[in-house]
């Protein structure tokens, strides 16, 4: 959406388009900063697996894991060099579960972040190793003093991550993504899918910022449930942008669900119907945050930028 307001039934939202790309940007590079800090090269025989890590972890993206995390950690104050590095761990996550999903084995894609993918930068040997070293790296991360003070707030990061990332979460959407049963899923086959495989990250993202500021019960269950319905207007989004985007625009490839033949909202609503749904979820994520108040706008003209964006 183009218009620096965003409609949605009948009212409308400020998008603060400006404010938010600026936050996004600045956001965006202190992570990928603090990434090339984190993975720094090696020689050696090591130094391919490493290369490789860096290729998919400095490479590009929105890095709106992150952004959630620094977002929702800055309602309770956190020191934001805190909330990057759980930020940057989260991150490391989400760029090896592109690595893996992009292999052979699984969408075989060939283009990721306008750059071939890094089974075909590399080889497939080391782009399975690289997303396993991102993968545990994040672990390391989080686990480390620089992250909290206190070990119970880490220990509740690593926790939450694992669990997040696994196979009750993101790999375990993953696993439905491409089972047999994929094709026939119904509506709320396909929400439980989204909400593994892309909510669950994206829940964590919104849950690490409530844990890094010991937030109470109440204040973290309205991230969450924000973080809900965020998580699949996301995946509403990046489903019509598979159906409608270019791989120019996108910098990966398009078309992938209709030729894999992958049940989606927007297979099974129809395009408009499924932006409305989208739209619809955007708003129920805004009145989520009305705990929160104005310190909450960035959050809110976030939940309008995922279903608006054209990448
Ligand atoms: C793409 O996520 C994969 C999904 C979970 C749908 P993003 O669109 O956040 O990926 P980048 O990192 O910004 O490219
Ligand atoms: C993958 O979903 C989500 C992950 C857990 C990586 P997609 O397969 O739709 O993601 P894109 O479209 O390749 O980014
Ligand atoms: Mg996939
Ligand atoms: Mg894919
Ligand atoms: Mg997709």
């Amino acid at each position: 959406m183009s218009s620096s307001r965003v409609q949605m039934q009948g009212e409308s939202l400020p998008s603060g388009e400006g404010d938010l790309q600026e936050a996004l940007k600045a956001r965006a590079a202190a992570v990928t900063g603090l990434l090339d800090e984190l993975l720094p090269p090696v020689e050696g025989p090591r130094g391919a697996v490493i290369e490789a890590m860096r290729y998919a972890a400095l490479g590009g993206g929105k890095r709106l894991r992150p952004f959630l995390v620094c977002e929702t950690a800055r309602l309770f104050d956190v020191p934001q060099d805190q909330a990057l590095r759980a930020g940057a761990a989260l991150e490391m996550v989400h760029c090896y579960s592109l690595i893996h999903d992009d292999l052979p084995a699984m969408d075989d894609s060939d283009l990721r972040h306008g750059k071939p993918t890094a089974h075909l930068a590399f080889d497939e040997a080391i782009a399975i190793l690289a997303g396993d070293g991102l993968l545990t790296e994040a672990f390391t991360v989080l686990s480390d003093p620089r992250t909290h003070a206190k070990a119970e707030v880490r220990c509740a990061l690593v926790a939450q991550l694992a669990a997040a990332a696994g196979a009750a979460g993101m790999v375990g959407g993953q696993m439905i993504d491409i089972s047999p049963e994929r094709s026939g899923l119904d509506l709320a086959g396909i929400s439980e899918l989204q909400s593994l495989k892309t909510g669950a990250l994206i829940r964590y993202a919104c849950e690490a910022g409530a844990i890094l500021g010991e937030a109470g019960a109440a204040e973290r269950q309205a991230l969450v449930a924000y973080a809900e319905d965020l998580g699949l207007a996301f995946q509403i989004a990046d489903d019509l942008l598979d159906e409608e985007s270019t791989p120019e625009a996108l910098g990966k490839p398009t078309g992938q669900d209709a030729n894999l033949g992958k049940a989606t909202f927007v297979d099974q609503l129809g395009v408009e119907t499924a932006r409305e749904k989208a739209r619809e979820l955007v708003h129920s994520a805004c009145a989520r945050l009305d705990l929160f108040g104005q310190k909450s706008d960035l959050l809110r003209q976030t939940a309008a930028f995922v279903v608006s964006r054209r990448s």
